[in-house]
């Protein structure tokens, strides 16, 4: 597993945009994998990324036009269009800025009558186009990647979940402080179904996430640190700040300072 680590968060999202635009960039089409394909997340941490992508794609460095994307998760029971829905989210914040063809866009959705039907049926279409390139995702204070809280499998597929208390007080800043206005369950991909992606990419800014990163780096792999599940890949990469390294031993730090940053 790779860590680079970056002073700044602005740093950070800009080293993780051009990994997004090499990986497109560089992508060769096959009869069986026609267009490159990302998993992309929501959460506050990528949002210094979206902006720098967009930013190359005004500029011609990188186009969407053929790009797949499969976001992370979703709300349950929150209408589309509810501001905090991730639709709206990656809507507002990434695909009405790009060349992306909306086509191209794949989004739990959260309001299925069939939920169990929603989950397969989108596992089933990463598989039709060939599987994802790149899986970006941010990271929970308590080691969640997408909504796969601690004890999820760690081969676990997508599915409906149910989110912790931690994950609703931390998510609560985004409906207006009130638990009671979060949704208590999600529909999201499974660890398994990122691991399985080429490469998955992922983004740790800030103190809060020191413990996460320490685990994720340092720990063993367990099912109570989802991210864990990273050291088993053969492409990973976690892209950190230096504050959210606040947990790591000096000389992992150091070492990893040497290696990649
Ligand atoms: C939510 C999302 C995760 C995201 C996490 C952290 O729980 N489901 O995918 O990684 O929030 O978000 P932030 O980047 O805002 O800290």
């Amino acid at each position: 597993m790779e860590l680079i680590i970056k002073e700044t968060y602005d740093q950070l999202s800009l080293k993780a945009a051009e990994i997004v635009a090499s990986v497109i960039n560089n992508f060769v089409a096959t009869p069986e994998h026609p267009k490159c394909t990302l998993g992309l997340p929501t959460g506050s941490t990528p949002l210094g990324m979206y902006k720098a992508l967009i930013k190359m794609n005004q500029q011609g460095k990188v186009s969407f036009k053929n790009v797949i994307t499969f976001n992370m998760d979703e709300y349950v029971g929150l209408d589309v269009n509810h501001p905090e829905s991730y639709h709206s989210f990656m809507f507002n914040n990434f695909f009405n800025h790009i060349d992306i063809d909306k086509s191209n866009v794949h989004i739990l959705n959260g309001n299925a009558p069939d939920l169990e039907k929603e989950c397969n049926d989108y596992e089933k279409a990463i598989k039709e186009v060939g599987g994802i390139d790149l899986f970006v995702g941010g990271i929970g204070n308590d080691g969640h990647i997408a909504f796969n809280e601690p004890g999820s499998s760690l081969n676990s597929r997508t599915r409906c979940v149910k989110l912790t208390h931690d994950t609703i007080i931390a998510n609560s800043r985004f409906f207006d402080f009130d638990l009671s206005k979060v949704p208590v369950r999600a529909v999201t991909v499974g660890i398994g179904t990122v691991t399985d992606a080429q490469r998955v990419m992922i983004l740790v800014n800030g103190h809060a996430k020191a413990r996460a990163l320490h685990h994720a780096v340092e720990g063993g792999v367990s099912q109570m640190w989802p991210v864990t599940a990273l050291q088993l890949h053969n492409h990973s990469t976690i892209i950190a700040s230096e504050d959210a390294c606040d947990e790591l031993k000096v000389g992992t730090f150091r070492y990893y300072l040497d290696l990649n940053s």
